[in-house]
């Protein structure tokens, strides 16, 4: 069934060969408590936790004062860990400064984009630049690499927490004219030559003109836009590697790692993944919101964890985060998860490539902001509660794991998200304002894949495309180099691409492509030249019809939002024409053959419906592989990984009812229920089943 196959990876903890079951905890805040602290010892054995991550904002209890430091409360709470069996993921506390500082060191506080700078208070309000707050960020790493690099339960670094924002202060203008100054030689006219910038006269005469973007200021440069967002990327990720260098000089063989917000548009993980050992991510879904089907958080869920797995493919990933129940920040209603769906969203992530569940939080915080977060131990203090039992139970199961660690994932399907060309979509003035959408245009296509247990790793433009049957680009916008080739390359050798509307109109520095859309020569990879974006009011309506069942294709969908108006060239196919307005009956799906493979044209916004349509098609003639035969009901899927000998199918119901499903021939074993399964698996609301064919168990 499966073609090729790397060895499984080690476990996440050296040592320690199971799923890791955890979470954030902070002894930091109970140290006068020792009763409590005992109980966190009892609870955690209970619920099955075999992992702690210490110390996230802890650098108040760590230096109390400036110079003064205080590792004891450290030193017993990783002994006492270390005795009751659970690993420590240990965090650098940048992400969160005492007041101390603040007040004899102002320049570590941010600056906003309206020049406003910030008092102390809140966290992740340091500024990128600032030599004094990286020194004492290196100073505070180091003593703790040399104090705990050797210690038996500090199994990972936990560098920093949800590095994000932007700071604009002078340290940071000076850092992104020196930034500019590499990228563009030294050589003003290229930049002014690259940003476009004889419009409304905004050429510059020097690189010390140059201001970030302020709502007061410069906001009409969009390649100057553009090229902040970088800066502001690089120079977290640059932050970040300076955190990184003493833990990794001092304790070359704790892995390190950064918890990270799925496609948080302020960094781009693909340039930050190089730096880090695993991948881990915090997850926070907005379940059972008033706005969409269960399912459909499940399969945008999805989709994020299968962002995060492609950046390290042969890697699994980390859950680092996700609540047991409830958060306090999706206002109106903070809804409780319902029962079920912590082991349902637990095992959704280990289903797409994570070898973690880990929680924020192992005990709510007695005051403050966080103090209504869910938690695995909430202010009641003991064992009785929903929650509790729920994570207990899903320790439970993660127990019987073991066999899962280091197993892989080789979809055949990719599908291009890529943090530039959002940047490039978010800034452009036009089309539909509010509704660009480009990442839920991209889980849109996503979504026949999740019904159909088909894996796709979501990709950015500048991946290898080679090792993909099929890969789909929606509204890819922004051509980098080299991609129009690679793409070309792609599909003159076999490939299936499918594009859509708004695909190569600008190149890396927001500059037209002149001579026709899609530009840098990929009219003839597409078939088709794209004339005009027709944008359409919330309210308006087109439709797509296919010509009498081509290509299966029969029928009409629905068409909102955006419509291009495209003609084809010589040799392309026209699947479906416009049904409306003045461009009716011009062509909006396409069919290019180019070299040995394909490429599909999708020239307007349509319902999912199409996508389903025209997918279900292509897996089909591609002979794509889908997770036990791909016919589930709404809302239900499968995934699987692969070990070395054995294959895992993880099969979720996201609905509030039981389903069913036909299995393959042959005899499973469930590890949920522990027994055996063949002909229809039941699945109880929320429901799991992790299935092996029996043959394959030991
Ligand atoms: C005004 C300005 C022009 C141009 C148009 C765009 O009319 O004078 O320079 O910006 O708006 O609609
Ligand atoms: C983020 C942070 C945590 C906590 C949670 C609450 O993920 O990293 O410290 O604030 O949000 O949901």
């Amino acid at each position: 069934m499966q073609k090729k196959r790397v060895k499984k990876s080690a476990p996440v903890f050296n040592g320690v060969p199971h799923i890791i079951h955890g979470g954030d905890y902070n002894p930091d805040q109970w140290l006068d408590r020792p009763d409590i602290l005992a109980e966190d010892d009892r609870l955690m054995k209970l619920a099955g936790v075999n992992s702690a991550s210490i110390g996230i904002f802890a650098w108040m209890a760590l230096e109390p004062s400036e110079g003064v430091y205080r590792f004891e409360w450290l030193d017993k709470t990783l002994d006492r860990l270390y005795e009751n069996g659970v690993s420590v993921i240990l965090a650098t506390p940048s992400g969160a400064r005492p007041a101390w500082m603040d007040r004899n060191h102002p320049e570590v506080l941010r600056v906003n984009a309206d020049r406003v700078k910030n008092l102390h208070g809140f966290r992740h309000n340091h500024c990128l630049t600032s030599p004094y707050y990286r020194n004492k960020v290196r100073e505070m790493n180091t003593l703790l690499a040399e104090r705990y690099g050797n210690h038996p339960a500090v199994k990972m670094w936990h560098i920093s927490n949800e590095y994000g924002g932007e700071c604009h202060c002078e340290l940071c203008q000076e850092a992104f004219r020196a930034w500019l100054r590499k990228k563009y030689h030294n050589d003003i006219n290229e930049l002014n030559a690259q940003w476009w910038t004889r419009f409304w006269s905004h050429t510059f005469t020097s690189f010390d003109e140059i201001e970030s973007p302020a709502p007061q200021g410069e906001m009409h440069l969009h390649a100057l836009k553009l090229d902040w967002k970088r800066f502001v990327s690089d120079q977290h990720i640059d932050f970040m590697r300076n955190e990184i260098e003493p833990l990794k000089r001092i304790a070359p063989d704790i892995p390190v790692t950064t918890n990270t917000m799925g496609t948080y548009p302020g960094i781009d993980l693909w340039k930050l993944a190089p730096y880090i050992d695993r991948v881990a991510w915090d997850s926070y879904p907005k379940w059972h919101n008033d706005y969409q089907e269960f399912w459909e958080t499940g399969m945008q869920t999805a989709f994020l964890h299968d962002v995060n797995r492609a950046l390290k493919p042969d890697t699994p990933f980390m859950l680092m985060e996700n609540t047991p129940s409830l958060v306090n920040h999706h206002k109106p209603a903070n809804k409780l998860k319902r029962p079920g769906v912590n082991t349902l969203s637990g095992i959704q992530a280990i289903a797409h490539g994570s070898d973690t569940v880990q929680y924020f939080q192992w005990r709510k915080s007695r005051g403050s902001a966080e103090k209504f977060h869910g938690a695995v131990v909430d202010h009641a203090g003991h064992e009785n509660t929903r929650v509790f039992r729920e994570v207990a139970q899903l320790g439970k199961l993660l127990e019987r794991l073991d066999g899962v660690v280091g197993t892989h994932t080789y979809p055949e399907v990719a599908i291009i998200y890529d943090w530039e060309n959002r940047w490039a979509i978010d800034d452009l003035q036009g089309w539909t304002a509010d509704r660009k959408n480009y990442e839920e245009t991209c889980m849109n296509h996503y979504q026949t894949f999740w019904k159909r247990g088909v894996s796709v790793n979501v990709i950015n433009m500048d991946c290898d495309f080679t090792p993909y049957k099929l890969v789909i680009a929606p509204m890819l916008y922004m051509l980098k180099p080299t991609v129009a080739k690679r793409l070309r390359e792609f599909v003159e050798n076999g490939g299936i691409l499918v594009t859509t509307y708004g695909t190569g109109y600008v190149n890396e520095n927001d500059l037209c492509w002149l001579g026709g859309f899609p530009g840098d020569g990929l009219m003839d990879v597409t078939g088709i030249w794209a004339e005009e974006m027709d944008a359409l009011f919330p309210k308006d309506r087109n439709a797509v019809v296919f010509g009498e069942n081509f290509d299966g294709l029969a029928g009409s969908y629905e068409v909102f939002d955006m419509a291009e108006i495209i003609h084809v060239k010589d040799g392309c196919e026209v699947l479906a024409t416009y049904a409306d307005d003045f461009y009716k009956e011009m062509p909006a799906v396409t069919k290019n053959r180019f070299g040995q493979g394909i490429c599909y044209h999708i020239a307007a916004r349509t319902e999912n419906a199409l996508m389903d349509a025209l997918y279900d098609n292509i897996i089909a003639e591609h002979d794509i592989e889908m997770a036990l035969g791909g016919e589930f009901p709404l809302g239900v899927t499968v995934q699987q990984r692969y070990g070395d000998d054995e294959t895992y199918y993880f099969v979720m119901n996201f609905n509030d009812e039981s389903k069913q499903l036909i299995l393959p021939d042959g005899v499973f074993y469930d590890y949920a229920t522990e027994k055996e399964v063949s002909g229809i698996l039941k699945l109880e609301p929320y429901g799991v089943a992790i299935l092996t064919p029996k043959e394959q168990t030991v």
